[in-house]
């Protein structure tokens, strides 16, 4: 007798997966899971125009089931990609519980996690445990003094180093670690930076200082051109331009020569990416963010009871996106972006 198969389908059927205005997929989801934070990195959420609790209070977060549900939904859109981030996502009470519930999820080929790492070492165990395979540890300089200043006097760098020594124990393997590289602040440092993860499998992605939000006074001036900072690394250790892991990756990638491992950079500014950004952000609040640069969210807790309909509802969000921000930046600035700790980069 014939077996009956029955397809391990749990996501809502719909018509096809979008293409956006300019013909793109949706494939990466970030999922926003609180958008309060622990630091205040200035070019984030400056001490100044973010002092302490409860400025956050008011708003009105998702559960763990309407951030489940909404998972699924675009997952039958198309999304392959999922990464966590917040604000500092480990302060999202239960994490693991949430990681946990996304790990089941059918058709998630790749769930990661971004952090600043300082509440890391209390967490890596039971994160893995629940299925985090991939995490991302934020870390711009290793000096004590700056990593002060740039976490706005909140952040010691060795709570983030034990952090990323406990994801190492808990099996989490080959770390992606994000500088953002600010002139006159912490470009002497990405030497040191590059020669501590040499020879480890963590790859350190220098990154663009962005003019994300509107309140951290971004100036041009300020963004080291990721050229600049490879010529600088080039020049102490050959390095070999790498084929992207995929279509869309954000990050060039390089080899060092001598085959002491890899490193990235993310050029935003310089490079812009726009033309293969397949990545929709979902806001801790509910709010569909079609753009790192968005000037607003489409609040999906109208659609959050029903899955087929809000995938629907999803399907003609994305259909009609058209951002390029960045590639248009200057001539389209709206002056009005929302926060990177909203939409967590
Ligand atoms: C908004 S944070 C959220 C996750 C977590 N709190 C962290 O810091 O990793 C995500 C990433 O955005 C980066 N970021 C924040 N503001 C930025 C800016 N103005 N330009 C470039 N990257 C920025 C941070 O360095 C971090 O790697
Ligand atoms: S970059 Fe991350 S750690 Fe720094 S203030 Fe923003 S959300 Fe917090």
């Amino acid at each position: 007798m014939n077996a009956i198969i029955k397809p391990a389908v749990v996501t809502p059927v719909v018509a096809a997966a979008p293409l956006d205005r300019l013909g793109r997929p949706l494939r990466d989801l970030r999922v926003s899971v609180i958008e309060t934070c622990n630091f205040r990195c200035p070019y984030c959420m400056p001490a100044e125009s973010h002092p302490d609790e409860p400025l956050f209070g008011r708003i009105n977060r998702l559960d763990f089931a309407q951030i489940e549900m909404a998972v699924r939904a675009f997952v039958a859109l198309g999304v392959r990609k999922l990464r966590l981030t917040g604000g500092e996502p480990l302060l999202r009470r239960d994490l693991p519980q949430l990681v946990h519930q996304l790990a089941q999820i059918p058709g998630i080929e790749d769930l990661a996690l971004t952090t600043n790492g300082s509440l890391l070492a209390a967490q890596a165990q039971a994160l893995r445990d629940a299925g985090l395979r991939r995490l991302t540890v934020s870390l711009d300089t290793l000096n004590p003094q700056r990593f002060s200043l740039m976490t706005g006097g909140r952040g010691r760098v060795e709570d983030v180093l034990a952090g990323i020594a406990a994801a190492e124990r808990a099996g989490l393997t080959r770390l992606k670690i994000n500088a953002v590289v600010q002139r006159g602040l912490n470009d002497g440092d990405v030497l040191d930076l590059a020669a501590h993860f040499r020879g480890s499998e963590h790859v350190v992605r220098f990154i663009e200082y962005m003019d994300v939000g509107t309140c951290n006074g971004w100036r041009r001036e300020n963004v080291v051109p990721s050229a600049q900072v490879r010529d600088v690394i080039a020049a102490r250790w050959p390095l070999r331009a790498l084929e992207p892991n995929y279509r869309g990756e954000v990050a060039r990638r390089y080899a060092y020569a001598d085959g002491q491992g890899e490193i990235g950079f993310i050029s935003s500014v310089s490079a812009p990416f726009c033309g293969d950004c397949h990545r929709a952000r979902l806001s801790a609040d509910g709010k569909l963010y079609t753009c790192l640069f968005a000037d607003q969210g489409h609040d999906l807790r109208p659609w959050l009871h029903d899955e087929s309909a809000l995938a629907q509802h999803l399907h003609g969000l994305w259909s009609a996106r058209a951002d390029r921000y960045s590639e248009l930046r200057g001539a389209a600035a709206s002056g009005r972006h929302i926060e990177m700790y909203v939409i967590g980069g």
